[in-house]
């Protein structure tokens, strides 16, 4: 029996030495010191040893128990702290490496332009009030001296949502919801920003575009405010070497409207191919607000006046970057994106 039992204490150190990880050690105290372990049946069956020999026997085999849950507890320990000490290297991060690059994004260039064009008019007083893309034909013509039928809605053929509702052709549907949501005896100084939609898509024209509204109401205000607010606006926006000039023109909703053109930037208004050999750039619509817009809009055109204007900002963009095709907005081309 002793010859048994520094057999089996061998054999479990031999085992727990060579074991390499955590489940097959769990495994050998189980062979030796579970339920049906070895060294548990050579306990069990002491009841089957002579009265002399049962207290030898017992002392040793306890023992050789203390001594077999010493080495798996030892064993057990050295197997987790190799074990973790491992999974560290495995996934420790090298500080030396490399870092990844990390792209910045930046402003599209329509967006930048938006933003210089909204920053001038700011400067001399005006607010920003957005609107709905989504608009009532009441708001984008109806209002706007536009009755159904009127030849001057042909221009601005639209996309329609239902009878009453269309994606909006201008942003001169701002210019009645701002007067018609503001006490009449208050002075108006907006600049409405946005997307407009037409039916239109060739090089210059895109079925989205978006454009700027500028609306002053106030008592007093004349042409001349009109013209000089525009001629400090571009020579901000072009440089101070721009000139402008008022051509008249037809829109329902000014009277007297107007068309208005930059000096050339690339000849300076000598004529080039850019202005067509004229030596100026159509850049936006104006005139004084007719006087039935100021009054469905509540304002009293006894008592006041006022001037409007709307531009296309892909238009400007255009001609400050030299872009010619407006698609080139659209398409996402990083090579030209960058540029700005
Ligand atoms: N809404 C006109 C257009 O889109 C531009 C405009 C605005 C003209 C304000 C006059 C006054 O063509």
């Amino acid at each position: 029996m002793q010859e048994g039992m520094d057999k089996l204490e061998l054999q479990l150190k031999e085992e727990v030495g060579n074991v390499q990880d955590l489940d097959e050690l769990n495994n050998i105290r189980i062979r030796y010191l579970g339920k049906k372990g070895e060294i548990t049946l050579l306990i069990r069956n002491m009841s089957k040893l002579s009265a002399e020999e049962r207290p030898v026997f017992g002392k040793k085999l306890n023992e050789l128990k203390a001594s077999a849950e010493t080495m798996l507890k030892l064993r057990k320990k050295e197997l987790s702290s190799k074990l973790s000490t491992k999974r560290w290297e495995k996934e420790r991060v090298d500080v030396t490496l490399p870092g990844k690059p990390f792209n910045l994004g930046r402003r599209h260039p329509i967006t930048l332009v938006l933003q210089e064009i909204e920053d001038i008019f700011i400067y001399m007083g005006f607010i920003i009030a957005e609107g709905p893309e989504v608009e009532l034909d009441y708001y984008n013509f109806e209002a706007l001296n536009m009755p159904r039928h009127h030849p001057a809605r042909d221009m601005q053929d639209s996309f329609y949502i239902n009878s009453k509702m269309l994606l909006r052709t201008h942003t001169s549907p701002m210019e009645v919801r701002v007067m018609e949501a503001q006490a009449p005896e208050l002075p108006v100084r907006i600049i409405s920003p946005g997307k407009v939609y037409r039916r239109d898509d060739d090089v210059t024209h895109s079925p989205m575009f978006h454009q700027i509204e500028g609306l002053a109401v106030d008592k007093g205000i004349t042409f001349a405010d009109l013209k000089g607010t525009l001629l400090f606006f571009i020579k901000e926006m072009f440089g101070k070497d721009r000139d402008i000039r008022l051509r008249p023109s037809y829109f329902p909703f000014v009277e007297p409207g107007a068309e208005v053109d930059i000096s050339c930037i690339s000849c300076d208004g000598k004529g080039c191919r850019v202005c067509g050999g004229t030596g100026w750039l159509e850049i936006l619509g104006a005139g004084m607000s007719h006087p039935r817009v100021l009054e469905v809009s509540g304002y009293d055109p006894e008592k006041v006046t006022g001037f409007a204007f709307g531009m296309g900002v892909e238009r400007i963009a255009m001609l400050k970057y030299g872009i010619d095709d407006i698609r080139l907005f659209y398409t996402n081309d990083l090579r030209l994106l960058r540029n700005y």
